[in-house]
């Protein structure tokens, strides 16, 4: 019996994890393409940048682990699976056997098509990035969801000037509400970054970005976080369905009943949303990977956790709870004046998602509610002497 996992992300580490502490006994293969040991990303756009985390507070375990642990932790890309002969091809020529595949491979940036810009994505990247902000003076971001916000703030808490060009109307439009967009936008503005919406990048020189309608910034240092393509070609070779992601089940299971997919690179139904959805985030690869290794054991649940999100900018952290897909009413409880406060989504009357701005028990509360497919009435909901934790179920 072996279980592998390709991919050394949160996904991949955490299923190996997982299965340790499930009791799981037999031969762990972790393959990741990137050297070292697996590491967290969310601290590289944050504190990282800022320098004041290092690389060693990034790494979810020290090497030892895998070897106490006996998880094989092993450098490399894997380039084919065999799903007749149940082995996988690396590009160093060697070969493993598995019972059981995890396909963790996560996603990769999206590229612009222009030449001079940075990513962050990897740890090298991070840390490329991170000396170049030392020296440079104008940064331009391109793109205005996570990554962007959460590196034009860095940028801007270390001195520099700082321009964010995002294509929409409004700022992370992917995954949060009007109210909270302008919220961000306006928070950023106050730091004096310059935002530009509905802005279309049309090139890049070695000292400026330009801009149409003949906007030009100046820009010594240009990154770019314009969102992220899943890793499914592996899978899409050996002749698995794909999507919007490597396609699984309620279990996370393939059509192979020998092949899982997790993480930024899985699509799955949810219990949370009406279509298939492939989520970005640690929470969603951290739960998955506990999932597949506790059915790996014999304890086979669908998947059902409460899917959740956050991001730091400044002394703002946001925690969104639950999928506001297909919203209808938006209410807001507390004054976004106060700096705090929380925004209720629904979906035909019923509560789907919560996003706090330094709220954290509204956050846990909305978890909660979420996950117990309760409700709240739009009215408790901004009513602040309403308690949270007292809901009705549905
Ligand atoms: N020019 C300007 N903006 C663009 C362009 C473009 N050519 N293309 C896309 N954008 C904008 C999108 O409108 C969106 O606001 O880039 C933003 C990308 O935001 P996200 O989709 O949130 O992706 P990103 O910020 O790159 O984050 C990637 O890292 O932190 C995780 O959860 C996050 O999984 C996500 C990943």
């Amino acid at each position: 019996m072996a279980v592998v996992i390709i991919g050394g992300g949160q996904g991949g580490f955490q299923t190996a994890a997982s299965l340790r502490a499930e009791g799981y006994q037999e031969r762990i293969t972790l393959i990741g393409d990137e050297p070292g040991v697996p590491y967290q990303r969310p601290p590289l756009s944050k504190g990282f940048l800022l320098g004041k985390q290092e690389q060693r507070h990034a790494e979810l375990r020290p090497a030892a682990f895998y070897e106490t642990q006996r998880i094989d932790l092993l450098t490399g890309r894997v380039t084919a699976i065999d799903r007749v002969a149940r082995r996988v091809k690396l590009d160093s020529g060697e070969q493993i056997e598995y019972d059981t595949l995890v396909l963790a491979t996560g996603a990769r940036n999206r590229p612009l098509p222009h030449e001079g810009v940075f990513y962050l994505r990897t740890l090298p990247e991070a840390t490329e990035i991170r000396q170049r902000l030392a020296a440079a003076q104008d940064v331009v971001v391109i793109g205005g969801g996570f990554i962007g916000l959460e590196v034009a703030a860095a940028a801007r808490t270390l001195g520099k000037q700082v321009t964010v060009v995002e294509g929409q109307p409004r700022l992370m439009a992917r995954v949060v509400a009007p109210v909270v967009s302008e919220y961000f936008r306006g928070q950023h503005e106050a730091k004096g970054v310059d935002i530009l919406l509905n802005a279309v990048l049309l090139g890049i020189s070695e000292k400026e970005v330009l801009l149409e309608e003949r906007t030009r910034r100046p820009a010594d240092l240009v990154i770019a976080g314009i969102g992220v393509v899943p890793n499914v070609e592996l899978a899409r070779e050996a002749g698995l369905p794909v999507g919007n992601g490597i396609t699984v089940d309620e279990y996370l299971r393939t059509p192979d009943e020998r092949i899982f997919a997790i993480g930024d690179c899985a699509e799955s139904p949810s219990m949370f949303a009406e279509d298939l959805c492939r989520l970005e985030s640690v929470q969603n690869a951290v739960d998955q990977a506990a999932c597949v290794a506790k059915a790996n054991v014999g304890h086979r649940a669908p998947y059902g956790a409460v899917p959740w999100f956050w991001t730091d900018q400044y002394d703002i952290h946001l925690q969104m709870a639950g999928l506001p897909t297909g919203f209808d009413q938006v209410v807001t409880r507390g004054d976004p004046e106060s700096r705090k406060f929380s925004v209720f989504y629904f979906r035909g009357g019923k509560l789907c998602a919560v996003d706090s701005v330094n709220r954290p028990a509204d956050h846990l509360a909305a978890r909660k509610l979420i996950g117990a497919h309760a409700t709240v009435s739009p009215d408790q909901a901004k009513d602040e002497s309403f308690d949270l934790k007292v809901s009705r179920a549905e």
